[in-house]
């Protein structure tokens, strides 16, 4: 006979009696904590059963957005599981103004006990980093070591624990990242009604970037003169500024930053396929792919905020003292808020025009309905 288990309740569905067991800290009896210790304890899980949650969401999206193709209903599908990130993310950096309640000497009362450990050993964290397509290079070294150097170091060390957390950062690094899939759908994006596997569809794309670029270089050098006026200088000055502007116009927009002559076409055609879908995305087909821009700009917009709030944070705590896990503090924290895993989303901002000053669209039927 098999036994009964009756009807569900919200406790055991909850596993609350496991959850709220493991606050004891490193005494593994949370009796002997002071409530400023419990307080600093119970902020630091919910930050990371958050994080939890935002790495399945990232992963859903992640693979929702790597078919080829993707089904044009699949991207309300990502962009609604991104925006719950965002949400999570944005409440998360709300949620360092409860970690503020611990006053400065609050906390020096139990920090010492806690060195080495430091948020740097965040595995996941460094899981989100590696999904979203943070490139390593941009990873700013500590003592000639990356930011995975203290995860590492601990597995090498056998601490408890720390081959698990080594072991999902490396799974996460033999995933495809969100940046990769959405790379590889951007590269897909019909330009001016012509895709990747068709013939012809290098010129289609020169010759986009080439009207766009022209379009783009008349309108500043049009408004030198007004805007020197306007600015009180004269008009070499701001005419050479804005020949500046143009060059770095050119080189992001026909890819001449890319040293790799193999990738440089690729990266091109992501690149127009940006500045394509920004330009023209009141076309029926191009609505979506453009909110979905948007939401991942918007994701690394939270995730900014997050590192540099947590940076204040830390200020207002410890000052400039050097970590629990050995950095600079907030020197290196503050440093951390110039990562992006999405430098081209930001980057085309700089490249977009007025409606009115965009090169007229040759076949607008083929992306819906006609402007
Ligand atoms: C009293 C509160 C806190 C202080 C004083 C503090 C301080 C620091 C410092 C100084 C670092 C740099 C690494 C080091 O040398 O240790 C760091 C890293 C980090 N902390 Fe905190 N932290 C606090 C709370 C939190 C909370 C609530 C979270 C939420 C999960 C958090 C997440 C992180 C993460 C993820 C890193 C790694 C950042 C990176 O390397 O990009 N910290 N923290």
């Amino acid at each position: 006979m098999t036994a009964t288990k009756g009807p569900p309740n919200y406790w055991d569905y909850l596993k609350l009696d496991r959850l709220l067991a493991l606050q004891g800290g490193l005494e593994e009896d949370e009796s002997q904590l002071l409530s400023d210790e419990l307080h600093f304890i119970v902020v630091h899980q919910v930050f990371e059963l958050w994080f939890k949650l935002t790495l399945r969401e990232l992963r859903l999206a992640r693979d929702h957005l790597s078919g080829d193709p993707v089904p044009e209903e699949a991207i309300p599908y990502v962009v609604h599981h991104l925006r719950r990130v965002n949400a999570i993310v944005s409440l998360t950096v709300d949620q360092f103004g409860i970690m503020e309640t611990l006053t400065p000497q609050d906390f020096l009362a139990f920090r010492d006990k806690l060195v080495p450990a430091s948020g740097f050993q965040s595995f996941q964290m460094r899981e989100l980093e590696v999904l979203l397509g943070l490139d390593d290079a941009q990873r700013i070294a500590i003592g000639g070591l990356d930011s995975h150097a203290p995860i590492k170091e601990a597995a090498r060390a056998k601490a408890p624990g720390a081959d698990l957390a080594w072991n999902r950062v490396q799974a996460a690094r033999g995933e495809e990242s969100l940046r990769a899939a959405l790379h590889r759908w951007l590269h897909r994006t019909p330009i001016r009604g012509s895709s990747p596997e068709q013939p012809g569809d290098a010129a289609v794309v020169d010759g986009f970037l080439t009207d766009y670029l022209a379009a783009f270089e008349r309108l500043d050098t049009d408004h030198a003169a007004d805007m020197a006026a306007a600015l009180g200088e004269d008009v070499a000055t701001v005419r050479g500024r804005i020949e500046e502007n143009q060059r770095v116009a050119r080189r992001f927009l026909f890819a001449e930053d890319v040293e790799d002559a193999e990738e440089r076409p690729r990266t091109k055609r992501i690149r127009a396929a940006l500045v394509f879908i920004e330009s023209y995305r009141t076309l029926p087909l191009l609505a979506w792919p453009r909110v979905l821009v948007d939401t991942i700009v918007e994701l690394e917009e939270q995730l900014v905020l997050f590192r540099t709030r947590h940076a204040r944070m830390v200020e207002r705590m410890i000052g400039r003292r050097i970590g629990t896990g050995g950095s600079t503090g907030v020197d290196y924290l503050d440093r951390t808020t110039r990562y992006r895993s999405f430098p081209e989303l930001w980057a085309v901002r700089t490249v977009l025009l007025p409606v009115e000053a965009l090169p007229p669209l040759p076949n607008p039927e083929a992306y819906g309905f006609a402007r």
